[in-house]
């Protein structure tokens, strides 16, 4: 095992009996997750040192020992549910006094918002960021040995520390970082900032935590980056994405191999040759376009044009069957106008996207695009944002009507979210499906779902033998 996991397992035992004469009994915490993927799998470890720390999990704040919100700063919509959940959460240190609260989390890279919550929440114990989650075990321990609010140490590293445990959330989709950090610094964008520069992890590592994942049961497994298409840089190995992926797809076993997120700069041919003749490969390509317009693209610094994005989305149309396609947009980048916002919506019109995931532009301390001017209101800016939400909802429901009375094979979820008696899963191409279903046996494997009844996000259908 690695040392520096060791140390903390070796100080983690110390812990527990710390935290079992704090409390009298097994301490149970409560960890809430704001943000993407990468920041669940971040929570996901954390949760497994934690674990070792003695702390079964909890999913209720009143029972707590201790509460943990692990923060997401993208944008500032983000940051104010965290404020105002962590306010909330003051009263229950009056019921329970022995209540430990803590902030992890891209949030807390942030200087101005560490002073924030110095000053102005008190109530919080201990704050610590990205770069030191390991180190978990090691930070409870100075808090309760001092008795004083802890803030850990920042400092930057971009050392990947292997080793660290896992507790997984789902019992049939899994997350699988592949590299941490961000080297595009994209002028909207806070993530360069809070996670750090890009590192990959040594492939070795991530076929040896794939097959456990396997090995445990999980058919759905999400491969993890901001710009998985620049897998490899800076490895002292001969391995690009389309490698990584290909070593993948030849283990034992049936699941499904998704990824997220693919940047259209760096999406090579060669990778979507590997989507198109790689069968565990799930046929859906998130591919974050942002605008469609060339002189907000150059605004944003995201180094691809609207013809070269959508040579690519052609290429990939001819070659993938099947191909399902999803993007992220930003309506309201500072200086934009109605006609090149324009852009934005014929572009989406020539894809044909599956989904969409729209944001409206929101300022970020510290980034080249939080400097420039920004004359269109919040207001106006909102009108854009519906007329694309209303046209993506034409498109989806275009492309639901087309999967009416057709078969898919889907992983069965769990239970639907929306409707009694019925459980949900997702097709190859990422698009929910649920159906009547009461065996619970069900849950974690394939099925087969005919369409019965298309919506517009989703669609509903029936189990077939
Ligand atoms: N690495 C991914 C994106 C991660 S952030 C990529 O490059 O595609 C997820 C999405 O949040 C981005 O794609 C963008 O659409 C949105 N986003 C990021 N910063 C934002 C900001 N300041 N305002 C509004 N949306 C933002
Ligand atoms: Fe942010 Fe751009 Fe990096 Fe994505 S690629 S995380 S949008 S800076
Ligand atoms: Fe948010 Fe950090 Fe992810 S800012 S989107 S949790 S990388």
């Amino acid at each position: 095992m690695n040392e520096k996991i060791q140390k903390q397992y070796n100080i983690a035992d110390e812990v527990a009996e710390l935290l079992l004469l704090r409390h009298g009994n097994t301490p149970k915490a409560f960890v809430h997750t704001y943000g993407c993927q990468g920041n669940v799998a971040d929570s996901e470890r954390i949760k497994g040192m934690l674990t070792k720390m003695g702390y079964t999990m909890t999913e209720d704040k009143e029972e707590a020992d201790l509460i943990l919100y692990n923060t997401c700063a993208i944008r500032e919509h983000a940051e104010d549910r965290v404020f105002g959940n962590v306010g909330a959460i003051k009263r229950l240190k009056q019921t329970n006094p022995n209540l430990i609260i803590a902030l992890c989390g891209c949030m807390m890279q942030q200087e101005h918002i560490r002073e924030k919550i110095y000053n102005s929440y008190p109530f919080v114990d201990i704050v610590f960021g990205t770069h030191n989650q390991y180190t978990v075990p090691e930070i409870f321990k100075s808090y309760l040995l001092k008795g004083k609010r802890f803030f850990a140490d920042m400092t930057e590293t971009n050392e990947i520390v292997e080793g660290m445990p896992a507790l997984r959330d789902n019992s049939a989709k899994a997350w699988l970082p592949i590299m941490y950090g961000c080297d595009n610094f994209c002028s909207y964008c806070v993530v360069p900032y809070v996670r750090g520069r890009e590192r990959s992890r040594a492939s070795a590592d991530i076929i040896a935590e794939f097959k456990e994942i396997v090995a445990e049961g999980y058919k759905d497994i999400t491969l993890l980056g901001q710009n998985v298409n620049s897998y490899g840089k800076g490895l002292d190995e001969d391995i690009n994405f389309s490698k990584l992926l290909r070593s993948l797809n030849e283990l034992d076993g049936e699941f499904t191999i998704r990824f997220m997120t693919s940047h259209p700069k760096d999406c090579t041919k060669e990778l979507i040759d590997t989507i198109a003749e790689c069968e565990k490969l799930s046929k859906h390509i998130h591919l974050p376009v942002q605008s469609g317009n060339n002189r907000i693209l150059k605004e944003m610094n995201r180094h691809y044009t609207r013809e070269k994005y959508l040579e690519l989305i052609s290429y990939a149309k001819e070659k993938i069957e099947g191909l399902s396609l999803t993007s992220d947009i930003i309506v309201g980048f500072p200086g934009e106008t109605y006609e090149e916002f324009c852009d934005t919506l014929s572009l989406v019109k020539e894809v044909g996207y599956t989904s969409l995931f729209t944001f409206i532009f929101s300022s970020r301390k510290g980034t080249k695009a939080s400097l420039m001017e920004d004359p269109v209101s919040y207001d106006e800016k909102n009108k854009w944002f519906k007329e694309l939400c209303d046209l993506q909802e034409d498109i989806a429901s275009e492309h639901s009507a087309k999967m009416l009375g057709k078969a898919y094979r889907v992983l069965c979820e769990g239970k639907s979210k929306t409707l009694d008696g019925y459980f949900a899963g997702r097709t190859d191409g990422n698009v929910i499906i649920e159906f009547p279903c009461d065996n619970e046996d069900l849950i974690g494997k394939f099925c087969h779902v005919k369409v019965t009844e298309p919506l517009n996000w989703l669609v509903r259908g029936e189990l077939i033998k």
